[in-house]
């Protein structure tokens, strides 16, 4: 099959390719570093051609409100046409779990954006939604940090190693379309405030977490059903220890 992965520079992106491209499937690296851009249409009609499958894991660069909106809605309309046109016959978005309980933020708006567009289409599609990365701890860590503090909520997560999402995401790229939503979660729930502590200690990082149930998620209030996935998701095997040993330069 030919694949197209759409955002095939990225921390999922890489992985996917390479994964689909093991299983001999011929696969095609789309973002701007390689000329294919869904904002300015560049590169997209010459790279679907003859494509059966589009995996969309592009990201905005910008995440402003207005910008990762714009991004978003702009990059959906522009790729769905073109999939239209080349008469691709499956369309992989990689969405967030809980997208519709976090529409607080501009973030979660544009990815509920991103959602709807894909259901408005007339292209065959599979939404997955993964809960956070564990690559995406150190993030959720920096965001709330102040000096040398971080306040974090003590939400339940169930975060997912980016190489399980990517080797999900080859799996649903290769099925059949299920024009419905599929949700991935890592094998383990933790609270969010534990995880970044549990991280920082393993990274040697000296800033100290506190935890604040008053304390936002970027930007939005989050309680226990807030982040976890619902009945039945699919569960990526790899522990968060288990990554965080690997991932951690030994001395
Ligand atoms: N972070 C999390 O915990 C989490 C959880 C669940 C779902 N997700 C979703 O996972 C997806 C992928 O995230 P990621 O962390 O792998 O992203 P990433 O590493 O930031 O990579 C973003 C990719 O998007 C490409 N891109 C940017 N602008 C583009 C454009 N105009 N046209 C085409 N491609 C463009 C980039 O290409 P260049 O390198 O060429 O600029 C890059 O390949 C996102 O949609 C995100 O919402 C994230």
């Amino acid at each position: 099959m030919k694949i197209v992965v759409i955002g095939g520079s990225g921390l999922i992106g890489k992985k996917l390719v390479s994964n689909l491209r093991q299983h001999g499937h011929e696969v095609v690296a789309g973002s701007p570093s390689t000329g294919v851009n869904t904002i300015t249409g560049e590169g997209l009609s010459d790279t679907l051609a003859g494509a059966e499958v589009v995996v969309d894991v592009a990201n905005a660069p910008v995440w402003e409100d207005k910008a990762v909106l714009e991004f978003f809605e702009t990059s959906g309309r522009n790729l769905l046409a073109a999939e239209a046109a080349a008469g691709v016959g499956h369309h992989v978005a990689l969405s967030v779990v809980g997208t519709e309980r976090l529409l607080a933020s501009g973030y979660f708006r544009a990815k509920m954006a991103q959602e709807n567009l894909i259901k408005a289409s007339k292209i065959p599609f599979t939404i997955v939604r993964a809960t956070q990365f564990f690559e995406f701890v150190g993030g959720i860590a920096q965001f709330a940090t102040e000096g040398a503090t971080v306040r974090l909520p003590s939400a339940l997560m169930q975060p997912i190693a980016a190489d399980d999402v990517a080797a999900a995401l080859a799996d649903v790229a290769i099925a059949e379309p299920l024009n419905n939503t599929v949700e991935l979660a890592g094998p383990e729930p933790i609270r969010m405030d534990e995880l970044v502590r549990h991280f920082l200690s393993a990274n040697r990082d000296p800033r100290k977490v506190i935890t604040d149930v008053r304390a936002l998620y970027y930007g939005v209030e989050v309680n226990d059903q807030s982040l976890t996935p619902g009945e039945n998701p699919r569960f990526g095997p790899t522990r968060f220890e288990d990554w965080l040993s690997q991932s951690i330069p030994q001395k």
